[in-house]
């Protein structure tokens, strides 16, 4: 099956950032635990100073990373991601402090991997393209991140989204057959559709805050999917999939909702 037909079901539930709740945040364990729990998987991406796409959230690795113990690296604060290499990179621990005994070092994931893991695991995946423009132009980041999914051949599975407009245009020029979603986040939906209609996209991404039931059934109405981040409360997720919400993006629930009390 391809993604598309997957999105067409609705009452999707995306493990956001792998499974967040249960490993720590994009990593490949997060991964293997989200297999057979969740409709398909959300990763943030990234690159590192030589180009390679990494599997990371933030611009800097002081939340997600044990880069402060290491006292080589004490004069690149604060520690932005693009000014490591890809070896600079693996030799950072991605989430022991998630597990009590602590001796389990959480290697770096990288976005080759990732879907090499999605491909080999009949799984589908939403790449979220993090803004990088302070450090790379739009060409290099997105002719990166296409490139792995041509390498791999696994773009019938990937859904690419951003908050960065300008990648998801980039996208449609040099993978145009890649499923593509465009994220907002905030209350300023001023000339939504016309931006939807413009960038050509698939999907709208919105932020659980700012949406409301008509605002989903205009954009619905209009062709898109729509996808909700980020939703841990089973009731809500419902009251969203009634309304039309194709997917929500959620760190603590599955797709198996019926066992949550309401
Ligand atoms: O892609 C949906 C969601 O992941 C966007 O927010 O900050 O968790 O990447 P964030
Ligand atoms: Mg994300």
């Amino acid at each position: 099956m391809k993604l598309l037909e997957l999105l067409n079901h609705g009452y999707l539930v995306v493990a956001h950032r792998g499974a967040r709740r249960v490993a720590p945040e994009n990593t490949l364990l997060a991964l293997k635990q989200s297999r057979g729990r969740f409709d398909f998987v959300e990763v943030d991406v990234c690159l590192s100073r030589d180009k390679v796409v990494v599997v990371i959230h933030d611009d800097t690795l002081q939340r997600t990373t044990n880069i402060v113990e290491i006292d080589s690296f004490r004069d690149k604060k604060p520690y932005r991601v693009c000014d490591f290499t890809l070896d600079e990179l693996s030799m950072l621990d991605y989430g022991s402090w998630f597990y009590k005994d602590k001796k389990h070092k959480e290697p770096l994931l990288t976005l080759k991997k990732a879907l090499e893991f999605i491909q080999e695991n009949d799984m589908y995946i939403n790449v979220e393209i993090k803004d990088i423009s302070n450090c790379f132009e739009d060409k290099i980041v997105v002719e990166a991140v296409a490139k792995e999914i041509e390498d791999v051949g696994v773009g019938e599975r990937v859904l690419l989204s951003s908050f960065k407009h300008s990648y998801l245009r980039e996208a449609k020029k040099r993978v145009p057959n890649i499923l593509r979603g465009a994220l907002f986040e905030g209350g300023s939906f001023d000339n939504l559709l016309e931006c939807l209609k413009e960038l050509e996209v698939d999907a709208c991404h919105l932020d659980a805050a700012s949406v409301d039931e008509k605002r989903i059934r205009m954009i619905k109405e209009a062709g898109y999917k729509v996808g909700v981040y980020t939703v841990n409360s089973a009731k809500r997720s419902r009251a969203l999939f009634e309304i039309g919400v194709n997917y929500i993006f959620s760190d603590s629930l599955d797709k198996n909702l019926k066992k949550y009390a309401l």
